[in-house]
């Protein structure tokens, strides 16, 4: 650390989300505040229903809240439309879900090969980076196999490579570890502390396991739409 404060990656203020209108209205997310910065894990708890994967994808550009602010590396998102946000999402935001998601017929390389394509790279340079990615999260052994010849955690390394593919500084993960074993998992989430650490992202996971939680930097738990824990600002007390 230099000692100067780690950039803002994303930062949510007074944000509310509300899902459909009239009596069937769901009010999803509450006066939610938050900032991650790049080069820390947050881990995000909280039952079922609670707005986790809500505020993941308001976050992340997929869905516009309905009210408050949303920045991402300091750019509000309010003014955008449909295809700014997703020119912002394919610029600045990796996700990666409990189910991978990954196409069944394409290899490991072809997978992260795409990825890179769909944001502007020519196929030769893409292919060498796809290679370096998949090196990156300790696949380079596997780069010539479809999802159906890994297993779930070198799928999620997959999906890891796929999501850093073009340097994102924001990783959000709904559950990644969900469908892992214990072990798998938790070298899933020391892959992607690290990257945080290198201070290429900041990373967000949401999680149900407080065994995940407690590799993050922070633990952030919502209920109802709403943060229970205050966010602890770094820069106020020291
Ligand atoms: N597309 C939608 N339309 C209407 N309501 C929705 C929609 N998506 C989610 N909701 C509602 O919004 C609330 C928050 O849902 P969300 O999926 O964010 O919860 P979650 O914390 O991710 O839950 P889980 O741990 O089960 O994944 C819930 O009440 C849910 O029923
Ligand atoms: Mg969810």
């Amino acid at each position: 650390m230099n000692g100067q404060p780690a950039a803002e990656a994303v930062t949510v203020e007074e944000l509310g989300l509300v899902y459909g209108a009239g009596a069937t209205a769901v009010q999803a997310l509450t006066g939610v505040a938050l900032t991650v910065r790049r080069g820390e894990m947050l881990a995000l708890m909280g039952p079922s229903g609670s707005g986790k994967t809500t505020l993941l994808m308001v976050m992340g550009c997929l869905l516009r809240p309905t009210a408050g602010r949303v920045r991402i590396l300091g750019r509000d998102i309010g003014g955008l439309d449909q295809a700014a946000m997703a020119a912002m999402r394919l610029a600045h935001v990796g996700f990666v879900f409990q189910s991978y998601n990954l196409f069944p017929a394409l290899t490991a390389v072809e997978t992260i090969r795409l990825a890179l394509e769909l944001k502007g790279w020519s196929s030769a340079t893409a292919g060498e980076e796809a290679v370096r990615l998949l090196a990156e999260v300790g696949l380079a052994d596997k780069q010539h196999s479809i999802p159906a010849q890994l297993s779930g955690g070198q799928k999620q390394r997959v999906a890891i490579a796929r999501a850093l593919a073009g340097a994102p500084e924001l990783i959000l993960g709904d559950e990644p570890t969900a469908a892992l074993d214990w072990q798998t998992g938790q070298g899933i989430i020391l892959l992607l502390r690290g990257l945080a650490r290198q201070d290429r992202c900041a990373v967000v996971v949401v999680t149900h396991d407080p065994r995940v939680a407690e590799l993050a930097d922070r633990i952030v738990t919502i209920d109802d739409g709403r943060i229970c824990n205050p966010e602890r600002m770094p820069h106020a007390a020291s």
